[in-house]
């Protein structure tokens, strides 16, 4: 092109960015993990939720389609999916980690988390002191894998791949609690009132977009922007609310 010059201003397709295809920002999210990311919504990718949302506003400032492709956890967090260029990016209440940042570049934190245990109402485990010899469900490659590991030594820790089947196993009875993060414990909270969370960990956890390191530079400036413009806007706290009403 080049000669833009008097015409109207073409559609973009993100040349500059590097998409995996071409006029959409292409998202890998491991699915569900509600109130992040779960089916549902009507923006046309078959998925919702916070980061999706979060996304969605940000791809019509980039003037990019959303596209939404469900991964596996562990292997995004890695920045193993990220470098094999699957998508543009990861949207999946990924924690900004310096472990992770030696293969993923973050955007700016977008949302700030806690850790949380979950446990049936009429568990006799009160803390993370009564975890001794009970049997601990996490998911595989998370940060609550690891503070799990590190603070609960004594319990038996049950690593699935994703928070799909970390619920129907408490609920089947083959995990004693779940240890992850906050929001999603709350969502497994409000919804079925026989379970619930007993103890809350700031672990100062803040979640990130993930980009395969060094590879996205430019489109991780127009996210990092686009999100600055969303929340001058006052469309971040709009989204925010929709799914964490005061
Ligand atoms: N915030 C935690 C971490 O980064 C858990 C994220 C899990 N996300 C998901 N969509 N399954 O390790």
């Amino acid at each position: 092109s080049g000669n833009d010059a008097g015409g109207d201003a073409p559609e973009s397709t993100g040349d500059d960015y590097g998409l995996v295809e071409a006029g959409t920002l292409t998202i890998c999210s491991d699915i569900p993990y509600a109130p992040f990311e779960f089916e549902g919504g009507d923006n046309g990718t078959g998925y919702t939720g916070f980061d999706i949302d979060l996304l969605d506003a940000i791809a019509k400032k980039l003037d990019l389609k959303l596209a939404v492709q469900d991964v596996g956890f562990d292997a995004l967090q890695s920045g193993t999916t990220l470098a094999s260029g699957t998508c543009d990016l990861g949207a999946s209440a990924m924690t900004i980690t310096d472990e992770r940042k030696a293969n993923i570049d973050f955007s700016d934190p977008y949302y700030d988390s806690l850790q949380s245990l979950l446990v049936p109402a009429d568990s006799d485990i009160k803390s993370i002191d009564d975890l001794d010899g009970k049997i601990v469900g996490v998911q595989q490659g998370t940060t609550g894998e690891a503070y799990a590991t590190e603070n609960a030594p004594g319990a038996e820790l049950l690593q699935l791949p994703s928070d799909g089947e970390l619920w129907p196993a408490i609920q089947a009875g083959t995990i004693d609690a779940i240890l992850q993060d906050q929001p999603v414990n709350i969502e497994h909270e409000k919804a079925d009132p026989n379970y619930t969370i007993v103890e809350e960990y700031d672990t100062g956890e803040s979640y990130g977009f993930a980009f395969a390191k060094g590879e996205k530079t430019a489109l991780l400036d127009a996210v990092n922007g686009a999100l600055q413009e969303l929340r001058d806007s006052g469309d971040y706290d709009t989204i925010y609310d929709s799914y964490f009403s005061a």
